[in-house]
């Protein structure tokens, strides 16, 4: 029964928008919680206490199958015949296979000209996804694909679509299984878009409201420091859910000063490269809900745990690595103890992005120059090799 082969629908109950012969799937959520001491040690924590959520086995390489599979099944419930999203590159991996694989819809798929990796680029091209590139970043494609979709009446599976999130829920259940379900006492997440925040915050509250569970775990948020968005809101202006009342003006002030100034999002981790995350409201209740925190982790950091992961098992791409320099970090202030039992979402595959990887590792100084040099960032050393 693919049904209750997916690491998604077999938690259909927990999403129950559908009908079991509306579901559509196609193998997702067949991922691993791995236990490793390597990567442990690193972050610094207590031997057994680290856990890697790995989402780069799902078939299009990412955590986002998870979310695209709920979306694309509430899609076809619509009879919708094209669905459009904006990415830096998994979603759209994600949605181009969903239609290629289904032959339900067409993808329409808008990227940030030059921000998006070859390896999340070429799965679009051959999965046959329309596919545009427009002069800007992601935070632009995203708001020329509410136009576009909103005109044409192109269904939209950005994470702003609750069925994404709906998906996303079960990475929670998943890992609460893989526990036995011992409650973790962190839940470490890269923040980009905040759809993975937003639906585990409401994962947990689900679960808690259920009885399934008595205690809800801690979250962290970790953005890349040039795409900072949520700290700068959350941990330097107080920005908070406030059951619900949530204070605009400093939000509004803010998005107000990256225009004047023109700021634009810059990591590495290219994935997460945004400024203006369309999930920032909901991923301040799950952080009400769950007393979470965020931290900010920079290119040397992100690329420094990457090699960790790397050496420590299966790998990942920059923007998932930030989960575990961001654990380092709070590991290091204190904040998480080393006792504590963590787990880190790996959201992405190594191979989704392997040029930052190459310059990091090469001994090719142009190379090295041309991706790396202007960020700053040093050359492996010895000891992450
Ligand atoms: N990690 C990876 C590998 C991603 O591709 C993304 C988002 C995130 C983390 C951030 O997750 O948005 O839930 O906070 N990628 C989107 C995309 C933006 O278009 O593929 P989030």
């Amino acid at each position: 029964d693919p049904v209750r082969f997916s690491g998604v629908w077999r938690f259909h109950e927990l999403l129950p928008f559908c009908g079991q012969d509306e579901i559509v799937t196609v193998g997702e959520g067949q991922t691993l919680l791995q236990q490793t001491d390597s990567v442990g040690k690193f972050v610094g924590m207590n031997a057994g206490k680290l856990h890697l959520q790995y989402e780069g086995m799902n078939p299009s390489g990412s955590f986002k199958d998870n979310g695209m599979c709920a979306a694309f099944t509430h899609a076809c419930m619509m009879n919708a015949k094209r669905a459009a999203c904006a990415s830096t590159g998994n979603t759209s991996a994600s949605l181009a296979l969903y239609c290629s694989a289904t032959k339900k819809m067409k993808a329409v798929i808008f990227i940030g000209s030059g921000k998006i990796s070859y390896g999340k680029l070429s799965q679009a091209l051959d999965y046959g996804a329309l596919t545009v590139q427009i002069a800007g970043d992601f935070d632009d494609a995203m708001i020329r694909v509410k136009q576009i979709s909103d005109e044409l009446g192109i269904y939209l599976v950005n994470s702003v679509n609750p069925f994404r999130l709906e998906g996303q829920k079960t990475i929670m259940f998943r890992i609460m299984e893989a526990l036995r379900w011992e409650i973790p006492d962190w839940i470490v997440v890269p923040g980009g878009n905040l759809g993975n925040s937003s639906a585990f915050g409401k994962a947990f509250a689900e679960l808690k409201q259920l009885g399934l569970i008595d205690r809800i775990p801690r979250l962290a948020v970790i953005n890349a420091r040039g795409a900072d968005t949520l700290y700068e809101l959350f941990e330097r202006r107080g920005v908070r859910w406030n059951g619900g009342q949530v204070d605009m003006d400093p939000i509004r002030q803010y998005y107000d000063e990256l225009d004047r100034t023109g700021a634009k999002a810059d990591t590495i981790a290219s994935a997460i490269e945004i400024n203006r995350p369309v999930n920032l409201k909901k991923c301040l209740r799950a952080l009400e809900g769950m007393d979470g925190v965020v931290r900010q982790v920079s290119d040397q950091e992100i690329l420094d745990a990457k090699a960790q992961v790397g050496a420590g098992g299966f790998g990942c791409e920059p923007a998932s690595a930030a989960s575990v320099a961001g654990a380092k970090m709070l590991r290091r202030e204190g904040v998480i103890a080393p006792s504590d039992r963590v787990v880190c979402v790996l959201t992405g595959h190594e191979l989704k992005d392997p040029t930052a990887t190459v310059a990091y590792h090469s001994a090719d100084q142009e190379m090295f120059n041309k991706v790396l040099g202007s960020r700053g960032v040093k050359k492996a050393s010895h000891a992450n090799r």
